[in-house]
């Protein structure tokens, strides 16, 4: 079992990457094997609305998307990280999603598990969850829900709190890692 995670923030060891490791981790001790990829030092240019991909169903930018496309095609499920910035995601994680739309005419993503991870100092993070959560769902994605880390600099949300009150936000990130494996088990079953 596969699971991938993408961390799209441009500050290398921060929240985003803390919290999203801490899910691949529990995903690993849940039975996972697991994929991590920092966007940091990436360069994935945004979409440039083209259109080539919904005749070919591949993009004809050549940048590094190509290998997280290749990333997402061999994962059963996806752990998806973002900080909050402006009450949305980062640049970075929507050029890899709208990058996606050259997924979606073949429906690559289609019965794959997907779970959210966002970081933020203060305010956002539940109205970027519900901007994550349709994404998935427009890609056919099955939603294993999402985390939230609270904390502004790098480190911070090794001691802060999580979306829900009675977790912190490592507990809740790990929370996330084990839902995606179980779930993804749970499908993988059924589909026998
Ligand atoms: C450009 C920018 C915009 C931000 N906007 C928000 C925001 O709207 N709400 C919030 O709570 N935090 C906001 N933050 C704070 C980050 O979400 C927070 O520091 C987060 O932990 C950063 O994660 P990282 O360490 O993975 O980059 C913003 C930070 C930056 C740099």
């Amino acid at each position: 079992m596969r699971i991938l995670g993408i961390v799209c923030s441009p500050r290398k060891g921060g929240n985003t990457e803390i919290l999203v490791r801490a899910a691949l981790e529990a995903a690993r001790e849940a039975g996972g094997e697991t994929e991590l990829i920092l966007v940091a030092d990436m360069n994935i240019a945004p979409c440039d609305g083209c259109g080539a991909c919904l005749k070919n169903g591949t993009c004809k930018i050549k940048d590094d998307m190509q290998m997280i496309y290749e990333q997402l095609e061999l994962a059963e499920g996806v752990v998806l990280g973002t900080p909050v910035y402006f009450m949305n995601v980062s640049a970075q994680a929507k050029a890899i999603m709208d990058r996606t739309y050259a997924l979606l005419g073949g429906r690559k993503l289609r019965g794959k598990v997907a779970a959210a991870i966002v970081a933020a100092r203060r305010v956002g993070a539940g109205e970027v969850l519900s901007l994550l959560y349709p994404y998935f769902m427009v890609h056919g994605m099955i939603v294993a829900g999402g985390g939230i880390g609270y904390g502004m600099e790098k480190g911070d949300v090794r001691q802060g709190v999580g979306g829900s009150p009675s977790l912190s936000a490592l507990e809740e990130a790990r929370a996330v890692g084990r839902n995606v494996v179980r779930m993804v088990g749970r499908l993988s079953k059924s589909r026998k």
